[in-house]
């Protein structure tokens, strides 16, 4: 399933559910079919970046449970008509599906898209198990802070022994002005902690930050930098 991607982090709130919007956003921009899936269970908040909380009204665990059919669960974004997204349950006891039936769920998804990617959910717990069920591609979404990259690391070999074997790691918050200067560690001192390939690095920008809460990928705002950045790191990720 290597048109699955997984998107995690070791610690929370560094960015992962802003990268996954924008990620779906670029690959449907270039003409793939995206199926952007949140899987933060219990915790969903892809709905609100992609602006499409009002469209939601079923979710993975109605799928599963066979409540409906997966294309009527399956929300189409009005701006990119080749983007699709499926959310999750707010409530974790109504998520009660076994890890094969979520990787059954992501063969179809992938049986029906050209790319699957999967927002999930921060640090290693049992939700992380079920939402990377069955993947075999993975980026993990960090800052440059210590405590995140250790995080990160920790998060790498996690998805290396559950048999996630193409892995890469994208620098989220970046910001040059602090990086290297004896506080948060410099491009050098990252590259040398993460055993991984670095496939992007996305700077600290509130633009980023203010168009994800207004339901917007800032990637379609076109012709910005972030935009380039995005296409650039979705190139790499199709060639992991
Ligand atoms: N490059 C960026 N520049 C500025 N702000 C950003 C950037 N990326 C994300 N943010 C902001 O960081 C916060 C956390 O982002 P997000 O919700 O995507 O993190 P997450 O890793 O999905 O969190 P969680 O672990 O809770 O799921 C949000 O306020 C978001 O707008
Ligand atoms: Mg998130």
């Amino acid at each position: 399933m290597s048109r699955v991607i997984f998107v995690a982090s070791g610690k929370g709130g560094v960015g992962k559910s802003v990268f996954s919007a924008n990620l779906g956003a670029t690959f449907a921009d270039k003409g793939l079919s995206v199926a952007l899936v949140d899987m933060n269970i219990g915790l969903r908040n892809l709905d609100l970046y992609l602006g499409l909380e009002s469209k939601v009204v079923f979710d993975s665990a109605d799928v599963i449970s066979g409540v409906v059919p997966l294309k009527r669960a399956l929300v189409r974004d009005k701006r990119l008509q080749a983007l699709y997204f499926l959310s999750t349950t707010q409530r974790k006891e109504k998520f009660a599906a076994t890890e094969e039936q979520v990787a059954r769920l992501y063969a179809q998804l992938a049986g029906m898209h050209d790319i699957v990617i999967i927002d999930g959910p921060a640090g290693v717990t049992q939700e992380l198990r079920l939402a990377s069920s069955g993947v075999s591609k993975a980026v993990i979404v960090t800052t440059p802070e210590h405590v995140s990259l250790r995080d990160a690391d920790m998060m790498d070999q996690t998805l290396r022994s559950r048999g996630v074997m193409k892995r890469a790691y994208v620098v989220n918050k970046a910001n040059k002005a602090f990086m290297g200067d004896g506080i948060l560690p410099s491009f050098e001192t990252i590259t040398t902690l993460m055993k991984l390939p670095l496939i992007g690095v996305i700077q600290q920008d509130d633009a980023i930050h203010l168009s994800a809460n207004k339901g917007y990928p800032i990637v379609l705002q076109r012709g910005n930098y972030i935009e380039r950045n995005f296409s650039k790191i979705s190139d790499r990720i199709l060639s992991l």
